[in-house]
């Protein structure tokens, strides 16, 4: 069966279009008004590397608030006295051989030293007691990510503006700014992003500083932490260290571009439903969808492990994206580009594992990129299952979907790797979701492949019921329609399945009991 399978599966995967099949001119790389690049791109146009762009810092409300910023005008301010500190310490534990978790922990109590008694190490400090073959090596790491993080002021030298809701912005920096970036986030350098109260500065962005990673300890968090510390492992190896770039881009679906559904005369796009399977890893080259949280992540700081988690876990430069990602809205969405695959795993939630190093083969695009594109869509979290029957949570599902599948007019787009969106965490109903996300694939004009996660019946329900809106032509408006009735149904509680509501709507006299 396993040999068949997998048979069935390259078959499937043989019919849909990968994005290195795809015609992409992507023009110049070049700074914008919605695009901030963090390199230089005349040198890189030379083919010169990714050297950062001589810019300038600000410390001003629509741009990430550095820790080494020297935008503030007073002399001796409390924020240049905090870099002093940050300076002091980390060149202290970045001079030696070895650090502990002890020596670690004081640094980063020196300069936030408001948490001292309520940040903890544990889950660190537990880690390390734990894996007595790789003491050593985790203690040689923590000085070279110290020094790692004080190059922050000569590879970032351009002001980093915040994605903020309600624009449509991209940020293209290099591999190794982001590894200089996570590397302060994991030292908890960056300035007013310890307190998330909903009068503070930046309430509307998710956590960046790792304080809470180090907290708690649990097998969880035994299993992050050694992915993550593998990371820091490559990007501070000069032999392994990558050099390319990648894109953060936040999209924004407008009014006037949103879909009037009921009125869509597009028919079914290509899907192949598969039991075998998962996105980040057969799906790797189409567009990859990241089950996320509408705060980017999600729980990757804390004790969340699934799919968003552990899709983070694996291309850490992700984690990024909180530093500069407000909340996404129910219109928006966030495109990953270019992100490398560091690490493989096993399990899933209690049993993930860390199991290794990923050797990442994806080509890169002519800005430098890996061929890999994730797609952060936040579905909505339902407490009562019955909550999404209803047109008007369709209606924002069907927006949210379509504002990621929607490419890029200007470029041939590879096809979609989903699966079971909003149907773990947040309790969708998996046959509406994945009736929504053909629904608003067949309008973008791309195809799916859509994992199951090994559940059969799924696999073979969605394909009975895909393979009867082809044979009937059921345009997207047609669907829409049916799942308005659908959705009156339930509210006059008369629920039934909803792909049996489907067969029988469509074949009305065959007894599908
Ligand atoms: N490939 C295919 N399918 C998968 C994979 C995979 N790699 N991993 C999981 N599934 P969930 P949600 C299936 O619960 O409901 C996070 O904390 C599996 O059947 O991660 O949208 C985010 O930050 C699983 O039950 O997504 C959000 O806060 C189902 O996909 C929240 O969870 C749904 O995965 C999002 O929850």
């Amino acid at each position: 069966v396993g040999g068949e399978e997998e048979e069935g599966l390259s078959f499937a995967l043989a019919g849909l279009k990968f994005i290195h099949q795809c015609r992409r001119n992507l023009g110049e790389l070049k700074f914008s008004s919605t695009h901030a690049v963090l390199i230089d791109t005349v040198l890189f146009k030379r083919k010169l590397g990714n050297i950062p762009h001589e810019g300038k810092d600000v410390w001003l409300p629509h741009f990430v608030k550095m820790p080494c910023s020297k935008a503030l005008s007073q002399h001796g301010s409390s924020q240049e006295l905090r870099w002093k500190t940050i300076f002091k310490r980390l060149s202290a534990l970045a001079q030696k051989q070895e650090v502990s978790v002890s020596e670690l922990e004081e640094a980063i109590m020196k300069y936030n030293s408001k948490y001292q008694g309520r940040w903890s190490f544990d889950a660190l400090r537990s880690l390390i007691k734990s894996d007595h073959n790789s003491q050593i090596y985790y203690r040689r790491l923590f000085p070279k990510i110290a020094a790692l993080a004080l190059r922050l002021p000569q590879e970032v030298k351009t002001a980093v503006p915040l994605l903020q809701s309600g624009s449509s912005l991209s940020i293209t920096l290099s591999q190794t700014q982001i590894s200089v970036l996570l590397a302060n986030a994991f030292l908890c350098t960056f300035p007013h992003r310890n307190s998330s109260g909903p009068n503070t500065e930046y309430h509307n962005y998710p956590t960046i500083n790792f304080s809470s990673l180090f907290a708690d300890f649990s097998l969880r968090k035994r299993e992050k932490l050694r992915a993550i510390l593998h990371y820091f492992a490559v990007v501070t190896d000069e032999k392994t260290k990558p050099k390319g770039l990648v894109t953060f881009e936040r999209r924004c679906l407008k009014n006037a571009d949103m879909p009037n559904w009921k009125r869509c005369n597009e028919k079914m796009n290509r899907l192949y439903v598969m039991s075998h399977g998962q996105i980040e890893k057969e799906g790797a080259g189409l567009l990859q969808v990241d089950f996320a949280s509408s705060w980017i992540g999600g729980g990757i700081l804390g004790s969340g492990l699934v799919q968003e988690e552990i899709l983070f876990l694996m291309n850490p430069e992700l984690i990024v994206s909180r530093l500069f990602t407000e909340k996404l809205a129910d219109n928006e969405c966030l495109l990953i580009t270019g992100s490398q695959q560091f690490s493989l795993y096993s399990g899933y939630s209690d049993s993930f594992q860390w199991v290794g190093p990923n050797d990442d083969t994806l080509n890169r695009d002519s800005w430098d990129r890996l061929n890999r594109q994730i797609l952060a869509l936040d579905a909505l979290h339902f407490r009562e299952i019955r909550e999404q029957y209803n047109n008007k949570n369709i209606k924002r599902e069907l927006n949210k979907a379509y504002c990621g599948f929607r490419g890029d007019p200007g470029l041939e787009e590879p096809d979609v790797a989903t699966g079971k969106w909003g149907c773990g965490a947040f309790n969708g109903d998996p046959q509406l979701k994945a009736l929504i996300q053909l629904m608003a694939a067949a309008k973008a004009g791309r195809g799916l492949a859509f994992f199951t996660f090994d559940d059969r019946r799924l696999t073979t329900e969605l394909q009975q019921v895909y393979s009867l809106l082809v044979e009937d032509s059921i345009t997207v408006g047609k669907l829409y329609n049916l799942l308005k009735d659908f959705c009156s149904n339930v509210d006059k509680g008369l629920y039934v399945d909803l792909f049996d509501f489907i067969k029988r709507k469509l074949r009305p006299k065959q007894s599908h009991l």
